[in-house]
């Protein structure tokens, strides 16, 4: 990981850019030396329907944790996704979408979007929806899942979207957590060739007891399978739009009004529902979408994030939107039916941005050049990674292969809880380092500490923090704004914990090294080792387990499991496999463990406290430097997982 790798800007790039390296040091300077300033200014690029006066009323002590921005201001998401668009750009395409089958697409311009989700908002009224009811989303991706979200903010309910590939249970806790009173969901999804009963989960996860608020569930017909029908709280999405009429007024909403809800994994307990809001979101969202995208009229994006994450709400569907841009969903998978498809997708529909993940950089780089065959890929300017730290090797393959040395990579780094990114290269403005995520963004005060809290400065390496709000940051967790506090502001008093550790170097450029607490990041997506593990317990035969990430050529981190059975209990392949089973059953397929070792006893302190710092190095296979192991209850325990690693898989 060299630090002298670095890629200058690129003079042609910098001179029509958004931002050239002046404009970047001078608007950043702006925009910390004077925020209010700063985003009273921008604050303007969003239409209001009653102007804000106030900008910013920001408290991060933890006694009194309150973020505000532009609160007095009122507007419609949805509205300044559309409607302002229709007079200027009305027949542009604002989304192209590509099926998983490659004979599949189609195109919807701005006027027939605003005409489906006014019709499909007024769907969601006719089945007694209002403001500030909570929707769930379930859907796979199709437009109808941008529909449906747009629809929701149009009328001023929150919706709540659950990744396609969560289980039954997964859903219901999700419902349960924001008393959810409708869920819009499809009959069947289509990825790789294969059909996913989403119906069928959702049809599950309702027979829950606890799930109490549900009245009704739209179905929109994707594939024509066969679903069981619950008349009483089933409708058609299609019988429903029909008859519903094409105009419906955008309710005006106050900047901090919750758009969306958000469901993360943390180090501890179920999954956060982190709240986004109207106003500060959208500014955030849409100046973010311009600048590190550097996006011009007339250019074709795309995101390859489902709308299940929080790179799908931002990246895929309010930031380009609210830009009057042209963004690409795609329904399928980037290496199906084979490893060329993100490329020929790329050719097919002159795509000018692509923003994707480093783990499917990875696993397409394993296939040498076979990704980029038979493709020009002449169309990009730009690429994106965003997701987990992008290693050196597969920034240089995608800079290489897929940008033929011709198109900057902006490495974003950000989270569910930023709303939008926080520390990332400008094209126009930032040479790059290969694995380094550069530089903050506009507004975003990065610092690190160490374990005390104290700010440390220079080229160093600590935990991230965040010392001051930004307008796109998150404002509390659904119904707990004591664990919001708790989780982000106890840790290191009066700045935003990320949970990251980061380095920064002589350049005053930040490499992020990954998780500091005991989240996973498994292919992109966040885990919490705590639900990995109290899925494990919630079987019959496990008495205890520990989970830990280790390294994964593709997918970043795996997925690694010590599991302690019960007294009595023999084990086998069996069993691990019945495990395996178990958890994609209790969370999802991307819970799915990668490694089980049986573990008749765990490494813990005196206290009783599992240290996971050993199960991490023993798991990394890094077992002559345990590190200190002088609080071990039972050094033997130790010893016995390291002799038995032959026999983990
Ligand atoms: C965590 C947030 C942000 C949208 C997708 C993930 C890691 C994210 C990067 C990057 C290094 C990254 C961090 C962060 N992460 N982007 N460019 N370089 N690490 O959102 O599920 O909320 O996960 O993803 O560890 O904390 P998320």
């Amino acid at each position: 990981m060299s630090d002298n790798n670095s890629y200058p800007v690129r003079a042609d790039i910098a001179q029509q850019a958004w931002a050239d390296e002046t404009t970047y040091r001078e608007m950043y300077q702006q925009s910390v030396v004077n925020p209010e300033g700063f985003w009273r200014e921008h604050g303007q690029r969003v239409d209001w329907i009653k102007p804000f006066t106030r900008v910013k009323d920001v408290s991060f002590d933890y006694h009194r944790v309150e973020i505000s921005w532009f609160k007095d201001g009122t507007l419609n998401v949805a509205a300044n996704c559309l409607d302002r668009h229709l007079d200027t750009r009305g027949d542009q395409t604002a989304i192209i979408w590509e099926g998983d089958d490659p004979a599949d697409d189609k195109q919807v311009s701005y006027r027939e979007l605003h005409e489906q989700v006014c019709r499909f908002a007024n769907a969601l009224k006719s089945q007694g929806i209002r403001k500030g009811d909570v929707v769930t989303i379930y859907m796979p991706m199709v437009v109808e899942a941008a529909v449906a979200m747009l629809a929701c903010a149009r009328i001023g309910a929150i919706h709540s979207v659950v990744f396609g590939g969560f289980s039954p249970d997964a859903i219901a806790g999700r419902i349960i957590d924001c008393n959810s009173k409708l869920v819009i969901t499809a009959d069947e999804g289509v990825r790789g060739g294969r059909r996913v009963a989403l119906k069928k989960n959702v049809d599950e996860a309702l027979t829950n007891p606890a799930v109490k608020t549900v009245e009704k569930v739209i179905v929109f017909q994707r594939t024509g399978g066969d679903v069981e029908w619950h008349s009483h709280r089933d409708v058609w999405w299609h019988e429903l739009t029909q008859l519903a009429s094409p105009h419906c007024p955008a309710e005006e909403m106050n900047a901090e009004d919750p758009l969306f809800i958000l469901y993360t994994s943390g180090s501890t307990g179920t999954p956060k529902g982190v709240v986004h809001t109207s106003g500060g979101y959208l500014v955030y969202a849409s100046m973010t979408h311009q600048y590190v995208f550097d996006y011009k009229d007339g250019d074709v994006y795309w995101c390859t994030a489902d709308v299940g994450w929080i790179t799908g709400h931002t990246y895929l569907i309010y930031g380009p939107l609210a830009n009057g841009g042209t963004t690409l969903m795609c329904e399928g998978l980037p290496n199906w039916p084979d490893s060329s498809r993100m490329s020929q997708i790329v050719d097919k529909h002159q795509v000018n941005i692509l923003y994707t993940a480093p783990t499917a950089i990875r696993a397409l780089m394993a296939e040498g050049n076979a990704p980029i065959a038979g493709t020009n890929r002449s169309s990009l300017k730009l690429l994106g990674s965003v997701g987990e730290p992008i290693n050196p090797e597969a920034w240089e393959w995608y800079y290489k292969t897929i940008g033929d040395e011709r198109c900057p990579i902006v490495d974003t780094w950000w989270q569910t809880e930023t709303g939008g990114i926080m520390i990332t290269p400008l094209p126009g403005a930032t040479a790059l380092k290969p694995g380094s995520a550069t530089r903050p963004f506009f507004g975003v005060l990065p610092a690190l500490v160490d374990n005390m809290g104290n700010i440390i400065e220079g080229a160093t390496e600590g935990n991230l923090v965040i010392l001051d709000s930004w307008p796109g940051q998150s404002r509390t967790v659904y119904g707990d704004h004591e664990r919001f506090v708790q989780t982000y502001f106890t840790t290191f008093k009066g700045m935003y914990t990320t949970g990251d550790g980061a380095r920064r170097d002589e350049d005053g450029y930040y490499w992020i090294t990954g998780r500091v607490d005991d989240v996973l990041n498994v292919s992109g997506h966040r885990m919490g080792t705590a639900e990995i593990e109290s899925a494990m317990v919630a079987h019959e035969h496990v008495a205890e387990a520990a989970v830990v990430g280790y390294p994964h050529d593709i997918k970043g981190q795996g997925i690694y499991v010590y599991v302690t059975l019960n007294a009595g209990i023999d084990d086998s392949e069996e069993l691990k496999k019945e495990l395996r089973q178990w958890v994609r059953r209790e969370i999802g397929p991307i819970a799915t463990p990668d490694i089980i070792q049986w573990a008749p006893g765990l490494p813990k302190t005196r206290s009783g406290k599992i240290m996971r710092r050993i199960l991490r190095k023993i798991a990394a296979d890094e077992c002559e430097n345990l590190g200190d192991t002088s609080t071990l209850a039972d050094p033997s325990v130790v010893d016995n997982l390291i002799a038995d690693r032959a026999n983990r898989r």
